[in-house]
């Protein structure tokens, strides 16, 4: 069977990964100081992309060459007619890793990326993984991947066995009604509060939480035959035999000296010298669950000058609508406060950008009449594209094309959501990277492009032909009226905040 014990009943989600665009893959390498050698024309790689959101907006939003494989055919085909609207160069495929490894027709990759692959694939989808990094990734490359990991899915992985086994061997009906009964079952378990369920209290948290997630994702997540979290001393082994160094967190406030780690654990961890020894350890000081990691091919680290004039080439937008900066920071090591002598003054300087494109060297000149130093806007910089509250601008070599490519699958992505929710993305070429919205903005703003003149009764026309009813403050709206309501309320939010940022992005026509 070619799903190889892979779940193929039930289709993967929409999901879009920001830390997958090249952009911000070289950004996250400059905040630890790590060379590579991606050029402005890179070809680029997604190994396992799913529905292909990723794939598809990092094709439309940043110049080169895109080729993913994944070996559901549902999903490629998805993929393959989005991407046929940005009419940017995508090659997609429907070969399992390990047909796509034997491929002689393929160019030397700059970045392979996989996201939410490596726990959930076979021993022998891993190793075919691994040679396709080693064979087809050059030198000077990038690597992204993402996995579950040891020690935080350690207590949990006895309720993951004894969910799927149940699937198995007790429930009945297709995936979804298995997976359903399966929950249930663990449920009643945890009531009993007998045993590993009254040992480990968490676990009767967990079943609550799967409960209220995407039945596609649960079914991906925890009913697969294979699941496996490891070590980042096991994936960094594994990943050495392709000659790949572990080089940074695509999460940057990891990154960041002082905020990836409690601050009573740093003199112990910085006795440690050995990568792996390091890396592991800390994921035991903060109970890590899942890793995105970036691995080089040849790691090489920066001299200070160099990372100074890279620096230099950075310019960036501001996402977040604040005028007051918030100073508390969640991390995984917990929270932490941002210190208001060099934050203020970054966003103030950000904020007098006025929603254009500000370069590093202008922030730097600007901070500087208040004492802060290059280093410490750097950090800051580093730390607010973390959070979300701004994005480096796009370093794409064509960027006229991809605004156009970018507003065309925009278009196709919101005229998909008339028939299926979940691709609640659109991209944004000015950053090389998505900016999420919900179904309903998309509707607005589809109606509000393809000219209709009652945009509310448009959109709700979409919407009731599908069956499909607004909620309210956790209400549902049964009425026309109070949908069609609930629909103006949306479309005056589009207008007033949604399109202006969509525009300053290039996502949206002016
Ligand atoms: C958990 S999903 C992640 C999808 C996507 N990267 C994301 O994060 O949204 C794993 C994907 O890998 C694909 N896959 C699993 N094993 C594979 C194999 N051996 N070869 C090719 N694709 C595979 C599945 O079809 C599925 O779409």
């Amino acid at each position: 069977m070619w799903n190889a014990g892979y779940v193929s009943e039930v289709d993967y989600i929409y999901g879009y990964f920001s830390e997958l665009a090249p952009v911000r893959l070289k950004f996250a390498l400059l905040s630890r100081g790590i060379f590579h050698d991606v050029g402005d024309c890179p070809n680029y790689l997604e190994l396992g992309f799913g529905q292909g959101v990723s794939l598809n907006i990092n094709a439309a939003t940043s110049s080169g060459y895109f080729f993913g494989t994944d070996f559901n055919p549902s999903q490629s085909v998805y993929a393959s007619q989005v991407a046929r609207a940005s009419g940017k160069p995508v090659r997609i495929y429907d070969d399992s890793f390990e047909e796509f490894a034997r491929r002689e027709d393929l160019p030397q990759f700059d970045v392979i990326a996989l996201h939410g692959i490596w726990s959930w694939v076979s021993g022998e989808a891993r190793d075919a993984i691994v040679e396709i990094v080693r064979t087809k990734l050059k030198p000077g490359g990038i690597l992204y991947v993402s996995y579950n990991c040891k020690p935080g899915w350690a207590p949990i992985e006895p309720l993951r066995h004894l969910l799927s086994l149940h699937a198995e061997k007790a429930a009945t009906g297709g995936l979804l009604a298995r997976v359903e009964d399966s929950l249930h079952f663990a449920q009643r378990l945890v009531d009993t509060n007998t045993g590993y369920f009254a040992q480990y209290p968490t676990i009767g948290n967990m079943v609550q939480g799967i409960g209220k997630l995407d039945r596609n994702y649960v079914s991906h997540e925890y009913f697969n035959r294979h699941w496996l979290p490891e070590s980042f001393s096991e994936v960094s082994a594994r990943l050495a035999e392709a000659k790949m160094d572990f080089a940074a967190s695509a999460n940057l406030i990891d990154n960041m000296p002082g905020l990836g780690v409690p601050s009573h654990c740093q003199e112990l961890l910085a006795g440690i010298s050995d990568p792996a020894l390091y890396e592991t350890t800390r994921d035991y000081l903060v109970n890590s669950q899942f890793r995105r990691d970036i691995y080089v091919k040849g790691k090489r680290q920066m001299t200070v000058a160099e990372i100074a004039d890279r620096l230099e080439e950075y310019s960036f937008l501001t996402l977040a609508d604040l005028k007051e900066l918030p100073l508390s920071l969640s991390t995984p090591a917990g929270s932490a406060t941002l210190r208001e002598e060099i934050y203020r003054p970054v966003w103030k300087a950000l904020l007098e950008a006025k929603g254009a494109v500000i370069s590093f060297s202008a922030l730097a000149d600007t901070v500087a009449k208040n004492g802060v130093t290059r280093g410490q806007l750097a950090e800051a910089l580093f730390v607010l594209t973390g959070r979300g509250d701004i994005a480096p601008a796009s370093q794409s070599a064509t960027a006229d094309q991809d605004i156009a490519a970018s507003q065309a699958l925009n278009h196709e992505l919101c005229r998909r959501s008339r028939y299926t929710a979940g691709a609640n993305n659109l991209a944004a070429p000015r950053i090389g990277a998505a900016v999420s919205v919900t179904r309903v903005q998309q509707l607005v703003l589809l109606a509000l492009w393809d000219g209709e003149k009652e945009i509310e009764a448009t959109v709700w026309g979409w919407l009731s032909a599908q069956g499909e009813r607004l909620v309210s403050d956790g209400k549902t709206l049964d009425t026309a009226e109070e949908n069609i309501n609930e629909i103006g309320k949306i479309r005056k939010e589009v207008s007033t905040r949604l399109m202006p940022l969509l525009q300053r992005l290039g996502a949206a026509p002016e």
